[in-house]
């Protein structure tokens, strides 16, 4: 509902809206719609209220998550087109696996908060209003589905070429996570649905740790963000970059079946390559060495009696030697 509300007033500019029309547009009363505007005020939204002129933004939250700041000059053809931007929800990924069947490839789906946001193994991802960026992207490729997690490798990928283009040195944790000074920035969940020998849609959700200063205990010594590193940057100039550098990967992969730019960058902003690595599987913990990252996108290891051994993305997750990476 606050949503709504917000985007209505967005859409008038820093023109006035009457509390009469908003309460039509929406369908609540005008004192409903009163507590509301509250609320958002509350929430660091700049809006005056005139009497017998209704509400205005003063000043437009330059980095909010809007389709507006997004869209505005981004060099896109499909990717960022429409974006459906949320105050809170509880999971992007979620959003987007309802709504997937019935929108166009590329739609994106953004919040300020999720109250359930979901990573990888079932394990929930803090999401707080403001702090981050926390977005999925409905992907539609005509592509095998034991193809998509190269769909993972693309996306770290142009995270880390996003978050170079702005300044910020990262490295990749093959296959899902982004790294700075050791602690994890981001992560990917990739999720599929698929029959046999068809894609019908790819969720692709992205985390990243922006203004976070305090992590629970739990991930305090493998979470950081980039304010935490002292990198002041905007998130929607991040959103842009990555949506720009994400479109020209995956257009390669899709449309010319090219997987080497991705394979590049991967390779060359690796956190694990020519390291000593654990693989843990179930309960098991294997010491290998990390070789390279094979044109697939599969991880290439030595074990200890030096056998070489290809990894499959989803199949282990990865320990450093000494921590996280
Ligand atoms: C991981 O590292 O375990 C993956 C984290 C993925 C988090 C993102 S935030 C946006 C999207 N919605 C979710 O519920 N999860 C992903």
């Amino acid at each position: 509902m606050r949503d709504k509300i917000i985007e209505i007033i967005l859409d008038q500019d820093g023109g006035f809206i009457s509390g009469e029309e908003l309460s039509k547009y929406i369908g609540i009363s005008r004192a409903a719609i009163w507590k509301h505007i509250k609320i958002l005020k509350e929430e660091g939204y700049n809006i005056e209220s005139v009497n017998k002129k209704g509400y205005r933004l003063i000043e437009i939250p330059k980095d909010l998550l809007t389709y507006k700041n997004i869209n505005h000059k981004l060099n896109a053809k499909i990717i960022g087109n429409k974006i459906i931007h949320f105050e809170t929800i509880g999971s992007t990924n979620d959003y987007a696996k309802e709504i997937a069947s019935n929108e166009d490839e590329g739609t994106i789906i953004i919040s300020e908060e999720q109250t359930n946001g979901r990573g990888r193994l079932g394990r929930q991802w803090y999401s707080k209003s403001y702090d981050g960026i926390w977005m999925s992207v409905i992907l539609k490729p005509n592509i095998m589905p034991y193809e998509a997690p190269f769909i993972t490798l693309i996306a770290g990928a142009s995270i880390a070429k996003a978050l170079k283009n702005l300044g910020v040195e990262t490295l990749i944790k093959w296959p899902n996570d982004v790294i700075l000074n050791d602690k994890k920035i981001s992560g990917i969940l990739t999720e599929l649905s698929a029959e046999i020998e068809r894609v019908n849609y790819i969720v692709l959700g992205i985390g990243i740790n922006v203004k976070t200063m305090e992590f629970s205990q739990e991930i305090s010594d493998i979470a950081t963000s980039l304010y935490k590193e002292n990198y002041k940057i905007s998130r929607v100039d991040i959103v842009k970059n990555i949506l720009e550098e994400f479109e020209k990967l995956y257009f390669k992969y899709v449309n010319e079946n090219s997987k080497e730019e991705t394979l590049d960058i991967c390779r060359k902003y690796s956190a694990i390559i020519g390291k000593e690595i654990y693989l843990l599987k179930n309960k098991s913990k294997e010491l290998v060495k990390c070789l390279d990252i094979n044109k697939d996108g599969n991880l290439i290891v030595e074990k200890k009696n030096k056998t070489i051994q290809e990894i499959v993305s989803g199949e282990v997750s990865i320990r450093g030697v000494e921590g996280y990476v």
